[in-house]
């Protein structure tokens, strides 16, 4: 076979961009893919080799990154989903998070890693970590690709890709009205 030469992150963007606004990149898909291997083996180091790690994505956001962050953690562990949504409209969250869908497996004496695409306000771990911790984990760790770092969050991810501009950020599962998940880096538009 002969080898094929790779098209630029920024070419990656544009192709897959064809008829949307121009996007400013902010994270190239190479640089998300050196962090996101790091965050692999900083996870599987951080747990003794008898734990029963089960790494929880919620859902929509994490559907890119935590499809690429698993295969980068070289320990066994198992994987489900999680979805929360918020009351209250697009626009005006009320606050309150219920979970949507949850993994009938228990979560007693497991070592849950839940992995989130962005946090921004906190509100959503804020909410979702007590539905989770009343499920009898050993342990419960957040792993976040992207921080917005906003002063007084009650609840701080253990692992953070990125801290991240305070803009709207797309891309790599982010998205803005459900438009931009698929593309290879993360962009502000
Ligand atoms: P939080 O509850 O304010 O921390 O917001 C978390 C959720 O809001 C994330 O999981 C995203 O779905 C969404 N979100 C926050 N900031 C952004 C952004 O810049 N781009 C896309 N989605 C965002």
């Amino acid at each position: 076979m002969t080898p094929t030469s790779q098209p630029s992150p920024d070419t990656v963007a544009r192709s897959q961009l064809a008829g949307q606004p121009l996007l400013r990149v902010i994270y190239s898909a190479a640089a998300i893919q050196k962090r996101v291997s790091e965050l692999g083996r900083e996870i599987a180091a951080a747990y003794p080799p008898e734990a029963d790690v089960l790494v929880l994505a919620l859902m929509k956001g994490s559907f890119i990154f935590v499809a690429d962050l698993v295969r980068k953690i070289p320990r066994p562990i198992q994987f489900d989903f999680i979805a929360a949504g918020s009351y209250g409209d697009q626009r005006s969250s009320s606050g309150e998070v219920k979970l949507l869908y949850m993994p009938e497996k228990s979560l007693a004496g497991r070592s849950v890693v839940l992995v989130e695409d962005i946090v921004d306000s906190g509100l959503t771990i804020e909410r979702l970590t007590p539905l989770l911790r009343a499920r009898g984990p050993a342990r419960l760790d957040i792993c976040a690709l992207l921080h917005k770092r906003r002063p007084g969050l009650a609840e701080e991810p253990r692992w953070v890709g990125f801290d991240a501009p305070d803009e709207y950020l797309v891309g790599y599962g982010l998205d803005y009205a459900e438009e931009f998940r698929h593309l290879s880096c993360i962009g502000s538009i």
